[in-house]
């Protein structure tokens, strides 16, 4: 029998002083407090995390630490979208004060986005800001919100409207954790990971497009997890505050923001809204001549092969969805910022007139 070797890989996300590792290795959690020990030294360490991770992880992340001599204090907050918001930020505040946690102290994010984007704004923000580090949870935290220092609360007038740029000091990717996470929630990461392949790696794309499964993807995940943080390190390396090319991984976005905020966030999932976005995105792109022809239609299959939306609620009216769109973060004049493919792997941003947008949709 031909046994896969121990995938082990470490990323540089490279800002000068501020660089910082991506480890992904299955195990990684065990390893926890003697990584944290090595990169930051001998510190003490709150661990936030979440109802439904805690129960599955918390011990083992606890107990790493306690063996290598770190001071280890930990909270559990509710799951879910609702927990990002400023009263979660105040509760954490509490709890860092009442463990008494200084500045050469370190807040570790166990768990998916929510944890990792409200712990990362406490650590940005407690005493002008202490050590971060993340345990990413979910597919979707190891391959896009646990690298590049984006953190933030929500408002209610706004979804992460309160934020801030906030690097943690070390990532520890352990795709183990990822065989307790439910199916959707792995669709969700796994749209992202197709979207990384559309705007940058068109090797990446035909490879998941040539596995034609989540069965057979499986065994290669670490792989592509790893090839995914390359990427995103790449665009924040070049764009760390988001102000020019990193706007590249918006690709999708577009729509995808209009049918969470008509919808309500949560009833799809984000990843699954940016399914349906790039499809729309590539048909963009291919009304404009910018798109290669075919390529709304390639990047459809390979998301139905993997048991993701493709199509929004036809319910939702055109006028109503270009009217949010309008409103997108990325609006410009009279037309809307968005990112079209110039083919699979490659991608540009092109300013689309907002009635022409509503026209296309
Ligand atoms: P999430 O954090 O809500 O996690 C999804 C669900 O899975 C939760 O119920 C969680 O408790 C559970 N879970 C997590 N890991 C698990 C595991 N290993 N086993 C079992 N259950 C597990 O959702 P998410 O998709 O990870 O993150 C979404 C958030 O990320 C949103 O708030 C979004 O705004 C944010 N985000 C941030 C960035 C960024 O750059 N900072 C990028 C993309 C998304
Ligand atoms: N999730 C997009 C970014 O980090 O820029």
């Amino acid at each position: 029998m031909i046994r896969k070797a121990i995938f082990m890989q470490t990323i540089t996300v490279p800002l000068g002083e501020r660089s910082y590792p991506i480890h992904i290795e299955r195990g990684l959690l065990a390893k926890t407090g003697e990584m944290i020990r090595e990169n930051l030294g001998d510190i003490a360490v709150a661990v936030v995390s979440d109802d439904h991770v805690a129960p599955l992880y918390m011990e083992e992340v606890v107990s790493s630490m306690e063996k290598v001599g770190l001071r280890v204090c930990s909270i559990v907050l509710p799951h879910g979208e609702q927990t990002k918001c400023l009263k979660s930020l105040e509760t954490l505040y509490a709890f860092l004060c009442e463990h008494h946690l200084t500045r050469k102290d370190a807040i570790v994010a166990l768990g998916g986005g929510v944890i990792g984007d409200l712990a990362g704004l406490a650590a940005a923000t407690y005493l002008r800001g202490v050590h971060f580090v993340q345990l990413p949870t979910t597919l979707l935290a190891q391959v896009d919100s646990s690298v590049g220092g984006k953190v933030a609360v929500n408002h209610p007038r706004g979804k992460n409207l309160l934020g801030a740029f906030y690097q943690p000091e070390l990532v520890l990717i352990d795709c183990d954790t990822l065989r307790t996470l439910d199916a959707r929630q792995v669709g969700a990461g796994l749209g992202e990971v197709i979207k990384y392949g559309c705007i940058a790696d068109e090797a990446l794309f035909e490879k998941i497009e040539r596995l034609g499964s989540r069965e057979a993807l499986a065994p290669e995940l670490d792989e592509i997890i790893a090839r995914c943080c390359a990427i995103k390190a790449r665009y924040v390396h070049e764009d760390p505050h988001d102000h020019g090319v990193r706007m590249q991984l918006n690709f999708g976005h577009t729509l995808a923001h209009a049918l969470e905020n008509t919808m309500g966030y949560g009833v799809l999932l984000h990843g699954e809204a940016v399914c349906i976005g790039m499809v729309a995105a590539a048909g963009w792109g291919e009304a404009l001549g910018v798109t290669p022809a075919g390529t709304g239609a390639r990047i459809e299959r390979v998301l139905k092969a993997y048991g993701l939306p493709t199509e929004r609620d036809e319910r939702l009216t055109r006028a109503h969805l270009a009217a949010v769109m309008a409103l997108d973060k990325k609006a410009e004049g009279d037309g809307v910022r968005c990112v079209i493919l110039t083919e699979i792997g490659a991608c540009t941003g092109v300013v689309i007139e907002s009635g022409k947008l509503a026209e296309m949709l």
